[in-house]
């Protein structure tokens, strides 16, 4: 099985992100605000610009990367304060539909709880957008509530708590009475 990783963003991702961004522009306008026509043409001093907060620890990007150097997602983790932060993702319409994007959160959340030393990881998409939804429930957000707007479209926001609340131990199995 060919080998996809999550690497964290630096600046050599800039032409494959590109290229990312371009060719599923159209595919995440469908549930996620357009990045308009300025973000394609400054895209070299935006990646910079990423790259530099990201210096400051402010927030950690990350990209889903194939073997042969394309990018198939990004993973953002934003806002980082105090021990909390938000997490966006987008996935390449090509490679939806197989859990990539679930794995990839699963692996965001490991290192936000043991690399960046975060206890809170918030989330938000918008009701329509079924697919986000699941990614976040399955991964173990839970619905904070909030009624959100985003870029005109109803949503609801998420929190996961970090670690995961450790499940209650199972009863202990009643012992089968050994024969004598
Ligand atoms: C959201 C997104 C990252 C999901 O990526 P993905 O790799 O397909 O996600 P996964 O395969 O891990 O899981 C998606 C789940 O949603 C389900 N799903 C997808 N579309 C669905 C739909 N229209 N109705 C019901 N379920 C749907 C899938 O079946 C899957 O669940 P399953 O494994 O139980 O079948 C990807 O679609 C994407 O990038 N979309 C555009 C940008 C975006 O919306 N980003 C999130 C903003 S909050």
């Amino acid at each position: 099985m060919p080998e996809i990783q999550l690497q964290r963003l630096r600046p050599d991702h800039a032409p494959a992100l590109l290229a990312f961004e371009r060719e599923n522009r159209a595919f995440f306008a469908a549930s996620v605000p357009d990045r308009g026509d300025d973000y394609f043409t400054d895209f070299a001093a935006r990646h910079a610009a990423l790259l530099a907060e990201q210096e400051t620890g402010a927030c950690h990007f990350h990209v889903l990367v194939a073997e042969d150097g394309e990018i198939l997602g990004r993973f953002n983790v934003v806002n980082v304060a105090d021990g909390s932060a938000d997490l966006g993702f987008r996935l390449a319409e090509k490679a939806t539909g197989r859990g990539l994007a679930t794995e990839a959160v699963r692996q965001i959340l490991k290192a936000c709880e043991r690399t960046y030393g975060l206890t809170t990881v918030r989330a938000a998409a918008a009701l329509t957008n079924t697919a986000s939804r699941a990614v976040l429930t399955r991964m173990g957000f839970v619905l904070t509530g909030e009624e959100l707007v985003l870029s005109g479209k109803r949503g609801v926001g998420y929190v996961r708590h970090l670690p995961a609340e450790t499940p209650t131990a199972a009863p202990a199995p009643t012992p089968t009475p050994t024969p004598t």
